[in-house]
């Protein structure tokens, strides 16, 4: 059997899995461009149990682009607590304001030109949303597509085995390895007994690990999204910076931070 005959087998039968095993995520019953954004936006440093509520709420407040352009930024920020890195809540109103002026781009190029969205959104938007062939590769991705290759992948060779393989629809496609990879294609100890594609697949064991996040309790970021709540909340900055046994400078600091990326707009430092 030549390669590409192969390829074709194994995204098949992928494809079939997919059909009958893939997640029912809110944002997967249509391929309407806003859902699919808000969705891969939040989904970016966030995982899917956490984005859950959030997409729902988002989707409840501002139902169209539109309306999320219009939005008010405090509400927005409000409505986005909790899902940390709060700055991408406001690319995002940037983005929805750029497409309501213009319209939505349908090439990879102009996805990748919208703030906020990298290539890996852009791919997976492209995909999903405008039937554009592409990859999406992400941490999942990668590792899968590594032990497809049978060798770590990364930088152009990754992005060039990637290519070689997708398989159509891509917005399935990439869909299927996100499946795939949170459920049977696992970092450790991989399912192969249950995986779809195990027949062509070169080495499982064949991934390193990447480093986990860093530690989120007493780290910076902690420290930044408390005080961002509380300041949208209406409560004591002292309180919260104790409470978190923080010191002074370490607090003024956050909140000079947060002011000049225009996630806090008052003036806050003799608080
Ligand atoms: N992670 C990033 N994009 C996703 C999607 N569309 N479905 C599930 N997990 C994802």
């Amino acid at each position: 059997m030549t390669l590409v005959a192969a390829q074709a087998e194994r995204n098949e039968s992928l494809l079939t899995w997919f059909k009958a095993n893939s997640r029912d995520l809110p944002w997967r019953r249509s391929t309407d461009p806003y859902p699919v954004l808000l969705s891969e936006v939040m989904l970016q440093q966030t995982q899917v149990r956490r984005v859950l509520p959030k997409f729902e709420a988002f989707m409840e407040h501002w139902p169209t682009i539109e309306s999320l352009a219009a939005a008010r930024t405090d509400e927005l920020l409000r409505v986005w607590s909790g899902l940390g890195y709060n700055s991408r809540a406001l690319r995002l109103q940037d983005a929805a304001r750029w497409i309501t002026r213009s319209g939505w781009p349908d090439t990879l190029a102009g996805l990748c030109e919208l703030p906020g969205v990298g290539s890996y959104t852009a791919a997976a938007v492209g995909a999903i949303s405008f039937g554009i062939d592409v990859p999406a590769v992400d941490t999942n991705l990668t590792r899968i597509l590594s032990r497809w290759a049978g060798e770590p992948l990364s930088g152009a060779m990754l992005s060039e085995y990637a290519y070689e393989v997708v398989g159509t629809p891509a917005g399935d496609w990439n869909q299927a390895l996100m499946d795939l990879g949170s459920a049977v294609c696992i970092r450790q100890a991989p399912m192969c007994s249950v995986c779809p594609v195990s027949k062509w697949c070169g080495d499982p064991t064949v991934y390193e690990p990447p480093p986990r996040q860093s530690r989120f309790e007493g780290s910076h970021r902690q420290l930044r999204g408390a005080l961002l709540h509380a300041h949208l909340n209406g409560t004591d900055l002292h309180d919260i910076g104790r409470a978190l046994n923080r010191s002074d400078t370490e607090i003024a600091l956050a909140l000079s931070a947060l002011e000049d990326e225009g996630l806090i707009d008052v003036v806050l430092r003799d608080t």
